[in-house]
């Protein structure tokens, strides 16, 4: 499962962002990464004790909050804090999987869900590709500031070495109501269905058969 979705940070979003950015103290980036990550991570993060952060998460929470495609696809019980990311030139993360258990929130949270929220634009720098590799093969992902890619946090993935210009995002995992991915893949298809049909016929009489069959799938899978 990997979705890509537009938009996720509007316009004014991303200005506050820039806004804010340029004062902040990044620092190493493995302050928060599992051993065998830490030695594969070469980037900048932003510090967790200053004001901005707080705004910024509550920015991203809010954002995230309002993304229909995000809340379908993981169906959240819980949202780590974010992580502020900077790659700068020769900056990489090597081939990993993230940790099964994230323990940087207010609780413990199971990783079922991974996303990256990309601040920069594609065009803001070379390299610096996230490749993710599943049973799908590999998928290249570059993304135009504001968009956001989800996938699942079983997935080996990297960032590949950025060669020139500033790379930053926001990356953060959820723990799904659903644990398995196929699950949730199901529920997310049918879904999407749901809404492309009621897009096309709003009083479709399938509709409310789908609907119970999706609550249903929903009230047998889900842990909550
Ligand atoms: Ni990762």
């Amino acid at each position: 499962m990997l979705i890509i979705v537009d938009d996720v940070l509007n316009e004014h979003a991303l200005r506050e962002f820039r806004a804010a950015y340029d004062h902040l103290p990044f620092g190493d980036g493995r302050a928060t990464a599992g051993d065998r990550a830490a030695a594969v991570k070469r980037n900048l993060q932003l510090a967790n004790d200053t004001p901005q952060h707080a705004a910024l998460t509550a920015l991203v929470h809010a954002a995230i909050g309002a993304c229909a495609a995000f809340m379908s696809a993981a169906l959240p019980v819980q949202i780590s804090p974010p992580l502020f990311n900077r790659y700068l030139p020769g900056m990489a993360f090597g081939q990993h999987v993230d940790n099964a258990i994230r323990i940087d929130g207010d609780q413990p949270l199971r990783a079922d869900v991974s996303a990256t929220l990309m601040l920069s634009d594609d065009t803001d720098y070379q390299g610096g590709d996230l490749v993710i590799e599943d049973t799908f093969g590999e998928r290249r992902i570059r993304l135009k500031a504001g968009s956001m890619v989800i996938y699942a946090s079983s997935s080996l993935h990297r960032v590949d070495p950025v060669v020139s210009g500033q790379r930053d995002v926001v990356v953060f995992w959820a723990q799904s109501m659903v644990r398995d991915l196929s699950q949730r893949a199901t529920l997310y298809r049918l879904d999407q269905t749901i809404r492309s049909l009621r897009q096309r016929d709003a009083d479709a009489p399938e509709i409310d058969a789908l609907m119970a069959t999706y609550n249903n799938l929903l009230r047998m899978w889900a842990e909550v």
